[in-house]
């Protein structure tokens, strides 16, 4: 590896900046571990090309440049070999938008959205905010690992089934499907005739060596008709308050579909998002590399703290959240207890799952080194422990 340029070390303050994650515990020490966002600064490219879009000094109705229509094709090819026309992109400002509009986009209201669980909250939210029943699959977990259950999936089936919506990588038990796993799911939808949403936000975070994500849509031309994959440089390059995400839509029906459901109600994307994600896909790598291998360091971490605590935590082969089963315990109010303990965490049943937390290991280390500290200290002090 080329000698390492950027320090995922740095103590960089966020208190004071309106930011989510930090203002939730602002005043209180609890160090926050919870929203999905890391606490770094994003590839330096990335800044400079937002100060030279911002010395510009105009800043009216902006289209997507089309550098950033050709780095995405280019990103695309490069990292997953998928070949895309620059036609089927639609760009949107958040995959939470996305799932909401692939939800209105697709059968008739009261129609049915499958989805596995647990799984990130709008998963769950967006079929019946477009009057769409949600069926919750549970995914299987089997010896600490998570996985799809077919018998279930087949089980829930209703005639009334039009869209599957699926997480891949799955946030929060940070699996990557295998070419298997989409090939089963690909054939459920085909032969059921249904949709795919597929949110592939975290795709450019594998940790795992090995490990690849494959788009759904690359399967096969059939597989990229029926679906609909979201995608952006946010939680990889970690610019999510710049609001830059994109749909890949190959098949010109569903496209024309899911932009009549936008209507004149999805804004357009911030021009700044724009830059910003040009300059991710065009000059990020090298930065990506070194932020996986530090949020890899990270997981093992996590990983050898919470096993030593005696809870059971997912092997994390994708994203920088970690989900971990803290039943044993016997905590009732597990968010409450890590709190009092000096750590916000992510409460389980926000993914449909109670007695399970989600950490954000998106931080330099020190600081999660003491975040484990404090929950190994808290749970000691249990009692029977
Ligand atoms: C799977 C998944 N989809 C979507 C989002 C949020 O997307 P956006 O901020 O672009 O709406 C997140 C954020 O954590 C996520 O984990």
């Amino acid at each position: 590896m080329t000698q390492k340029k950027f320090d995922f070390d740095e103590i960089i303050d966020r208190r004071g900046t309106a930011s989510e994650k930090w203002d939730r515990y602002r005043d209180r020490d609890i160090i926050p571990l919870w929203v999905a966002d890391m606490d770094f600064r994003s590839p330096p490219a990335i800044i400079e090309a937002l100060h030279e879009r911002v010395n510009h000094g105009v800043f009216g109705y902006t289209s997507a440049p089309e550098g950033l229509v050709q780095a995405v094709v280019d990103a695309l090819e490069a990292e997953f070999h998928w070949q895309i026309r620059k036609e089927w992109i639609t760009w949107l400002p958040g995959l939470v938008t996305g799932l909401n509009v692939s939800s209105r986009a697709v059968g008739e209201p009261g129609d049915d959205i499958i989805t596995f669980t647990p799984v990130y909250p709008p998963f769950m939210s967006a079929p019946p905010l477009s009057g769409h029943n949600v069926i919750k699959v549970p995914l299987a977990c089997q010896a600490g690992r998570w996985g799809l259950d077919l018998a279930a999936l087949e089980a829930a089936l209703t005639p009334k089934t039009r869209q599957l919506l699926l997480c891949s990588p799955h946030n929060p038990v940070g699996r990557v499907w295998t070419r298997e796993e989409l090939v089963q799911l690909d054939r459920f939808a085909a032969r059921h005739d249904l949709v795919i949403c597929s949110d592939e936000i975290h795709a450019g975070l594998v940790l795992e060596p090995g490990l690849r994500h494959i788009p759904i849509a690359t399967l096969s031309p059939e597989t990229s008709r029926r679906t609909i994959t979201l995608m952006a440089p946010s939680k990889t390059y970690n610019v999510p308050g710049l609001g830059c995400s994109f749909a890949v839509i190959s098949d010109d029906t569903l496209r024309r579909a899911f932009r009549k459901a936008m209507g004149r109600i999805v804004p357009h994307v911030n021009l700044l998002g724009y830059t910003a994600a040009e300059a991710a896909y065009r000059h990020g790598e090298q930065w990506r590399q070194e932020l996986l291998e530090y949020l890899r360091g990270n997981r093992d971490l996590v990983e050898q703290e919470v096993t030593g605590m005696g809870l059971t935590v997912a092997r994390v082969e994708a994203t920088y959240l970690s989900w971990i089963d803290v039943r044993s315990t016997g905590i009732e109010d597990p968010v409450r207890f890590f709190e009092d303990a000096g750590v916000g965490l992510s409460g389980g049943s926000d993914f449909g799952l109670t007695g399970y937390v989600r950490l954000n290991f998106g931080c330099r280390r020190e600081l999660l080194r003491e975040a484990l500290r404090r929950m190994r200290v808290a749970l000691k002090g249990l009692p029977g422990r």
